[in-house]
């Protein structure tokens, strides 16, 4: 966790050149070790439906799998300048007087480049960011001490491999792809790094998700290309369950947790929004364009449809933040640092400990089913 230790002493947390000198130094890798050292526990308790709640969400997991392969229509043909298009909106660009600026020259063509790019990106950090799921599902199988969540998280681990299998699949017909982002992986590292099994719920299900589900919901909102928006529709039925299975197993043990305990939480959470931050900053993409993505941030950072947007991201993690009693535990630590990060004000928007109903697929909606 030295990476977090650095970050918590940073002076300035929206230091652009900070954020900027972490960068993918590694990009033709094609394996990347982490090292942990972690207990794996044998529950020999196998009284199935202890906690009712993940009982539940296991049995609707079991009815509830699609086949990345044979239900979506991968014949389809996407139409890469509308997608770009909209992709190219979330910079909000549009609102901005971009005389004198590195874009004044800029033509249709490149900014329909810029957005081409873009889109890969966001949908390159997904895929890598769903392996990490199905890393971290695959340690709660073993770390975790309950049944209930032991077969829980085996039906997500099966969750994760088909959302890596279908957004790589997309990336292959786009035929562009990005590496992982620096502040994504490091984020990754250090949730896979800490060997408490709390820590891999609370970095994985709680904050890399809930953001997930965020954005996914807005890209599967915006877009009207019929494979994406299909794709999003079905790997989202399957995040909502995801993120209640973290609010579910985390309540009951963070209600017992110490003030000192529940601090060295609140860092955690706090790290991992400001991480997520970053890499929706996109640098990788302002390098490929040949722009200072120093220059190009700091524009688009002026827009507040691009403030919104970047705001946006944050209306799952706050609310389950807060029920699970991090926001206000101790001096209320991690409620001070999100007002600073702009994000307070979804503190009282729905958590998803719940709704993972309200996304449910319907009967029929799966072609196969
Ligand atoms: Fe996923
Ligand atoms: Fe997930």
């Amino acid at each position: 966790m030295s990476t977090n230790k650095e970050l918590i002493g940073r002076d300035e947390v929206n230091d652009l050149d900070a954020i900027l000198a972490i960068s993918n130094k590694d990009v033709d890798a094609v394996v990347h070790e982490v090292r942990s050292n972690y207990d794996t526990i044998f529950t020999w308790d196998y009284d199935k439906g202890q906690r009712p709640k993940l009982n539940r969400l296991y049995e609707k997991a079991k009815n509830s799998m699609w086949n990345g392969e044979t239900d979506l229509p991968w014949e389809t043909e996407i139409d890469v300048e509308s997608l770009a298009a909209l992709q190219m909106q979330s910079f909000g660009f549009q609102q901005l007087e971009l005389g004198g600026t590195v874009f004044e020259k800029w033509g249709e063509k490149e900014f329909l480049q810029l957005g081409i790019e873009s889109q890969a990106w966001a949908l390159s950090q997904f895929m890598h960011g769903e392996q990490g799921a199905l890393i971290c599902t695959a340690r709660i199988i073993e770390n975790v001490p309950w049944i209930d969540a032991k077969y829980y998280a085996a039906t997500q681990a099966m969750d994760e491999a088909r959302h890596v299998e279908v957004f790589a699949k997309y990336l292959d017909k786009l035929e562009n792809h990005y590496p992982v982002n620096a502040h994504l992986g490091m984020l990754l590292d250090d949730i896979i790094e800490d060997d408490r099994w709390d820590i891999t719920y609370l970095g994985m299900q709680i904050m890399v998700e809930g953001l997930a589900l965020a954005a996914f919901g807005f890209m599967h909102q915006m877009t009207t290309e019929p494979l994406l928006k299909q794709l999003l529709r079905y790997v989202m039925s399957d995040e909502a369950r995801h993120v209640a299975f973290g609010v579910l197993s985390l309540q009951e043990v963070y209600e017992n947790m110490s003030a000192g305990e529940l601090r060295i939480r609140q860092e955690f959470a706090y790290e991992a929004a400001v991480r997520m931050r970053d890499r929706f900053l996109q640098q990788e993409v302002w390098d490929r364009m040949g722009v200072d993505p120093k220059e190009a941030m700091a524009l688009s950072q002026q827009s507040p449809y691009r403030a919104e947007f970047q705001k946006m991201l944050f209306t799952k993690i706050v609310p389950n933040c807060k029920k699970l009693g991090l926001l206000d535990a101790g001096d209320a630590w991690l409620r001070h640092k999100f007002e600073e990060l702009g994000v307070i004000q979804f503190e009282n928007w729905a958590d998803t400990g719940e709704e993972y109903e309200m996304f449910a697929l319907a009967d029929g909606e799966v072609q196969s089913a």
